[in-house]
């Protein structure tokens, strides 16, 4: 590995992402002492400002943003300082002229690139660093999703980034790697004998994974609408937790192993067709309604027009390699659910064989499930079954939870923003936790199966009032098979 980045270079730095996530981790960074010595951040958007005016704005987002007890008036006096302004618009080449001047050979010591702007932006900001002579062998360039709408236009965006960068050069975000809940599940799997031999079709019923939230659009209309629930979530934070729990144990913790693994998962993903397209999958759009006790309006309602866009989807897949033959992955995301809740549940087959009676039948005999849950709690809770204490000759049985907290396990250990890790690793160049061009095309490969059979199918989204897990299509999806969602 090469020696760290010494310079950040963030385009969009006036957007959102950068107040509320970029900023804020760098500052995090900075704060714990882990960004390299002599580090410069220079901050780029549209809108001219100088260093201090756009400094400001970064002291009020930092405020704002961080964790009530993390902001401290030292600490970002040091870290404001760090960071310079410089107005760039893509195709204009004297501003990226000006900008290479301001960064003044810092792009020959390592210089790390971060894309938040719209993804029209990504190859016309390439080349114009290109043009400026900034790109050098060992500069970095991180994407911000969406890549593309669908397999052919990520292509063109993936094309204009490759005709400037080799891949070993690319760094595509999924923030949802960034958190440690999830890299946890490579620990989970791979860090215990006890689970792996079980992890197959031998001993899994099937798997469900549900990304819910409780907020509606957010003001983000004109991003949102027309891209849905399932480009927003789906293709990108849900497919890369199945890619996770679904992946054969790579040989080692490295980039190219951890991602061909995965890659192979993704890409054993049943496309769906016309017809199962009906019974696999449920489109929902919310509602008025209440959440978390809140009346809230629904998505036409905000949007201010009708609208043929999901703010849920339901989806039954199937991986069609050795190991998951015949088990369903049930996935679920939306936008004013209930709870804002993350978990994977992996529902294990009956026991073989009953010593209790006919089945197990009346003795409270149940299949195991191991609940792994990402946000807003981290644990992990396995439901075993234990005998009830008694002096009845018919043993009975009862469900009992082996619990581990990781909060509680944890305990002192700040949570960290998703960005942190993945800033971190972007300029220490590892990419294990980002995501390889054959990984988001074999994404959109399903993805576009699907928005294909909707297409054909005329399949419009089923209202569902906010408050409740989507339409109760949804819950006909699984319980069809017999199975219901983990409550
Ligand atoms: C983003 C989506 O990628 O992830 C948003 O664009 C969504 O619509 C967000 O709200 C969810 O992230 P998190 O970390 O809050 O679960």
């Amino acid at each position: 590995m090469t020696e760290p980045s010494a310079t950040f270079l963030l385009f969009g730095a006036t957007g959102d992402l950068a107040r509320r996530m970029i900023f804020p981790s760098l500052y995090n960074l900075h704060a714990d002492g882990l960004l390299p010595d002599d580090f410069l951040i220079v901050a780029s958007g549209r809108s001219e400002m100088d260093d201090e005016a756009f400094r400001k704005d970064v002291d009020a987002a930092l405020r704002k943003f961080l964790a009530a007890d993390r902001y401290d008036e030292a600490i970002a006096s040091a870290f404001l300082p760090m960071i310079q302004y410089q107005p760039v618009e893509a195709g204009n080449a004297d501003q990226f002229k000006a900008l290479a001047e301001r960064l003044d050979g810092r792009a020959a010591r390592g210089l790390s690139v971060y894309l938040s702007t719209p993804p029209s932006l990504f190859a016309p900001t390439a080349q114009g660093l290109a043009d400026a002579g900034l790109i050098q062998p060992d500069t970095r360039i991180a994407m911000e999703k969406p890549i593309g709408k669908d397999l052919a236009s990520s292509r063109q965006v993936n094309d204009g980034i490759g005709a400037l960068f080799d891949e070993s050069q690319i760094f595509r975000v999924d923030h949802y790697l960034g958190k440690e809940t999830v890299q946890n599940l490579l620990a989970l799997r791979f860090g215990n004998v006890m689970f792996e031999p079980l992890w197959n079709a031998t001993a899994i019923d099937h798997v469900q994974i549900t990304v819910g939230e409780t907020v509606g659009l957010e003001g983000r209309v004109s991003y949102y609408d027309g891209v849905g629930a399932l480009r927003d979530m789906v293709q990108n934070h849900v497919l890369q937790i199945l890619s996770i729990i679904a992946m054969e144990p790579p040989a080692r913790m490295d980039p190219t192993a951890v991602r061909d693994e995965k890659v192979k998962a993704l890409r054993s993903l049943r496309p769906m067709t016309d017809e199962t397209v009906k019974t696999h999958s449920v489109r929902g759009q919310y509602t008025p309604g209440a959440v978390c006790g809140e009346i809230v309006t629904g998505y036409a309602d905000e949007l201010g027009q009708p609208s043929d866009t999901e703010t849920f989807v339901a989806l039954k897949a199937h991986i069609d390699n050795w190991r998951w033959q015949g088990v369903p992955f049930y996935l679920r995301t939306g936008k004013r659910m209930p709870a804002r809740q993350s978990e994977i549940v992996i529902q294990f087959k009956p026991v073989r064989h009953s010593i209790f009676g006919r089945d197990g039948h009346g003795t409270g005999l149940e299949p195991n499930t191991l609940v792994i849950r990402l946000q807003p709690e981290e644990y992990i809770r396995l439901q075993i079954m234990s005998k009830r204490p008694g002096l009845e000759r018919q043993v009975r049985l009862e469900e009992v939870t082996l619990d581990v907290s990781l909060t509680a396990a944890f305990a002192g250990q700040r949570r960290r923003i998703a960005y942190e890790r993945l800033i971190l690793d972007l300029l220490a160049g590892d990419q294990t936790l980002f995501v390889r061009r054959d990984e988001v095309e074999a994404q959109w490969t399903w993805i576009d199966s699907i928005i294909e059979g909707w297409k054909d199918a005329n399949m419009k989204p089923s209202p569902y009032s906010s408050g409740n897990w989507g339409p109760s299509s949804a819950i006909a999806l699984i319980e069809r098979d017999g199975a219901s969602w983990h409550d």
